[in-house]
């Protein structure tokens, strides 16, 4: 029997010649949403271009067009998975040499060639449509078209990295293949990746007349800079070194695939083409199997996982109007995420001067996107609209789902939570954003506590990624369901949880955020803190993080986990030390670091002087390798923890959870998949080591010993 696959693959690709002597290539996978370019396809590609040829030398095909079968999406890339299996450099090269030369086939043809692009269009999507010689794109929101490559650790290797620069320029190239970023249809047509976009349903027919017409496109004039930049030797060189400076500022050299792609656009600029595709397909070997391009695929896989809630037969209620209680830092901030994703809300606070604020932070936000070119100042005015303030209840009896955002205190939350339950709809879903205090609690104080759980999101709401979805004892799985898929049009990455102290993400920051002030304690300096935890790839240095979560919340958290979870969380005394009305971190203007407005001024110079005697008049050195297992291995011990009592199911949640909520670095490939590539005996001995040396509070989890025994790491 053949395999399923296979079947599909060589029905994903048809061929059909019109009485024009127009040949289409239609490529529409069976039963699926999306078009993949696997090997199997290209395979297939490769036996109908043959065909292709044949009838061109016999005068049957006078042009080609490419195109989907799928409206509204042309092309995903290739199939990662596939990526994901390659493990020999070798493979690597011959997979792309392949790719390649499949697509050098339609670039060789001697008639036109049109991609005429409908939908999304990435990876080897695109590089398919640069082996054609024209190519045009519908003007639809959802065509995109770009070389995410980079994202994965690898580059374009069937053919972009040589020819995009060559087809748009130097200057337009480097930010497609650097940041992986897809461009709209009318950035693609400014830059001259396509020539025309028009409406979808006009695009069969003009591909047609291209097809039939021939000729070159139409000749896009560039401007004077991107020339200089573009067509000179110097202004090549300047670009490239720039951009080179830009990515090791931005990964302080911890990602190899940008840093290897801009090496083969210099080494294959200029030269014939195929000697290009040989460097790129080289290049292309040697980063698929490194362990970056490894770990950053893993994360490609728990992010597509979160798109699901695990959850058998549990429906999402739909979210039309929602309501936000408390309009403060983080009730603002949730009320214009929901407003943008046009989900019309009623921000309540029981302060008028608070609902003022909340609205000034929420049009703030608008604003910043509307300088930056997001959306159109009539839109962010209409989303703006569809805030509406309120010192009652008005409104609340037709609400499908309220998120509470007020004092974080237990006693006043389950009052209010209790009040709101009354005002709305049976069915309406009741969430609160509390960061320390337990859902279940507060759970136990409403009538319907299946319609309860916490939505957890993170300042600033508008820049992060992550929102705990956290059951609690009595929570429905229709009331998780739904908060799921609000969070998820809400271009958030939601993790599902249980309900205990800190949850995910501030539990495994607790004890990283005390051992920072442990080693202030024994004289390190805040640089050297900062500095280790940037080398090892986290965007910001835990003190650092510390202003920007507020000394004072920070100290409170601090003093929740400790109470809860006991000993090994006790606070250090240099961050229980700290916290005075003047010293509240970025928002007071001062805390480890002084600020000044926007900017920062560096080191606060008054830092240790406050800190004392906590912390001891000089500083110390001390090495940053002794930092970085301190603060690691504070976080990999908490979080086998949170295995152990079950708060998420598997290590993929917690990397995830540490990825979107942290910004711990994903080419590490998350928290515990890093401790994996450590070993866990070797974490095992360091942690016992450092429980002898350093304190008891680094006890070894007992999940991490019993997989240090079992030979295993954190995914089986
Ligand atoms: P905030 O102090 O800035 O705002 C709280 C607002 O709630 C105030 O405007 C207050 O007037 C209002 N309020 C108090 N009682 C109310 C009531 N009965 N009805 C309506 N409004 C009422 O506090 P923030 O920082 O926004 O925190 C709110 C919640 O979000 C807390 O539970 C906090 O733990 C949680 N949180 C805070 C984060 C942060 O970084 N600030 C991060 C994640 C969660």
């Amino acid at each position: 029997m053949i395999p399923v696959r296979e079947v599909d693959d060589q029905a994903a690709l048809t061929l059909e010649t019109t009485g024009d002597g127009v040949a289409w290539l239609v490529f529409d996978r069976p039963d699926s949403k999306v078009n993949l370019l696997t090997s199997g396809v290209i395979r297939r590609l490769d036996e109908l271009l043959a065909s292709i040829e044949e009838d061109v030398a016999a005068q049957r095909i006078r042009g080609l067009v490419v195109m989907s079968g799928k409206p509204g999406t042309f092309i995903a890339g290739a199939d990662v998975n596939e990526i994901a299996s390659i493990i020999n450099e070798q493979d690597g090269y011959e997979a792309a040499r392949e790719g390649q030369r499949v697509f050098g086939r339609i670039e060789n043809l001697p008639v036109p060639t049109v991609a005429a692009i409908d939908g999304f269009c990435v990876g080897a999507g695109t590089e398919l449509t640069l082996a054609c010689g024209r190519r045009i794109a519908s003007d639809r929101d959802s065509t995109r078209i770009g070389l995410p490559e980079i994202r994965l650790g690898i580059l374009p290797g069937f053919g972009g990295t040589t020819r995009l620069p060559r087809l748009v320029g130097l200057s337009a190239a480097l930010p497609i293949i650097l940041s992986g970023q897809p461009v709209s249809a009318s950035k693609a047509r400014r830059i001259g990746l396509v020539e025309e976009v028009l409406h979808p349903s006009l695009l069969r027919e003009r591909a047609r007349s291209i097809a039939l017409e021939g000729g070159r496109g139409p000749k896009r004039a560039r401007k004077l800079l991107s020339r200089l930049v573009d067509e000179t030797s110097p202004g090549r060189a300047l670009a490239l070194s720039r951009a080179r400076s830009g990515v090791m500022k931005e990964t302080r050299g911890n990602y190899p695939a940008p840093l290897l792609a801009l090496q083969t656009i210099r080494r294959s600029s200029g030269v014939p083409l195929d000697h290009a595709f040989e460097i790129e397909a080289r290049a292309l070997g040697r980063l698929i199997v490194t362990e970056v391009s490894k770990n950053l695929i893993h994360v490609f896989r728990l992010m597509e996982g979160a798109k699901k809630t695990g959850l058998e037969g549990a429906q999402p209620r739909p979210v039309q109007r929602a309501a936000v209680l408390g309009a403060g830092v983080m009730g603002g901030g949730i009320a214009q995420l929901l407003a943008y994703n046009d989900v019309a809300v009623r921000l309540k606070d029981i302060n008028r001067d608070a609902i003022t604020s909340g609205l000034k932070h929420a049009r703030g936000i608008f604003d910043r996107s509307v300088r930056k070119g997001r959306m159109s100042s009539r839109d962010a005015a209409r989303k703006m609209d569809s805030i509406a303030p309120a010192l009652d209840y008005s409104g609340f009896g037709n609400t499908d789902l309220v998120i509470e955002a007020i004092v974080e205190r237990l006693d006043v939350k389950k009052s209010v939570l209790r009040e709101v339950e009354s005002m709305v709809g049976e069915d309406t879903i009741v969430t609160s954003n509390t960061s320390s205090l337990s859902i279940s609690a507060m759970q136990s104080a409403l009538e319907r506590p299946a319609n309860f759980c916490g939505m957890h999101f993170f300042n600033p709401v508008h820049r992060m990624p992550l929102v705990e979805v956290i059951r609690g004892e009595a929570t429905a799985d229709a009331t998780i369901a739904t908060v799921h898929a609000l969070v998820r049009r809400l271009g958030k990455t939601p993790v599902i949880m249980n309900d205990g102290p800190g949850f995910l993400v501030n539990r495994v920051l607790s004890p990283y955020l005390n051992e920072a002030g442990y080693l202030l304690e024994e004289g390190a300096s805040v640089e050297a803190i900062d500095n280790a935890m940037l080398d090892f790839g986290m965007p910001m240095g835990p003190l650092r993080l510390l202003d920007e979560v507020g000394l004072d919340i920070a100290r409170h958290a601090a003093d929740v986990m400790h109470e809860a979870l006991g000993k090994r969380l006790r606070p250090s005394s240099a961050l229980a030390s700290l916290a005075g009305a003047d010293l509240l971190g970025r928002k007071g203007g001062k805390g480890f670091y002084a600020y000044d407005g926007d900017g920062d001024r560096g080191v606060n110079p008054e830092i240790y002087a406050r800190l004392a005697p906590a912390v001891p008049e000089e500083r110390t050195e001390i090495p940053d390798e002794t930092i970085r297992t301190r603060c690691v291995m504070a976080m990999v011990n908490e979080a086998a923890r949170i295995l152990e009592d079950r708060i998420v199911a598997s290590p993929g949640d917690i990397d995830l959870a540490m990825i979107t909520g942290t910004g711990f670095p994903p080419f590490r490939g998350g928290l515990l998949c890093y401790a994996d590539s450590v070993g866990l005996d070797d974490i095992a001995d360091r942690l016992d080591e450092m429980a002898r040396l350093v304190g008891p509070r680094f006890a070894t989890a007992p999940l991490i010993r019993q997989y240090a025994i079992e030979g295993r790491g954190f995914y089986a």
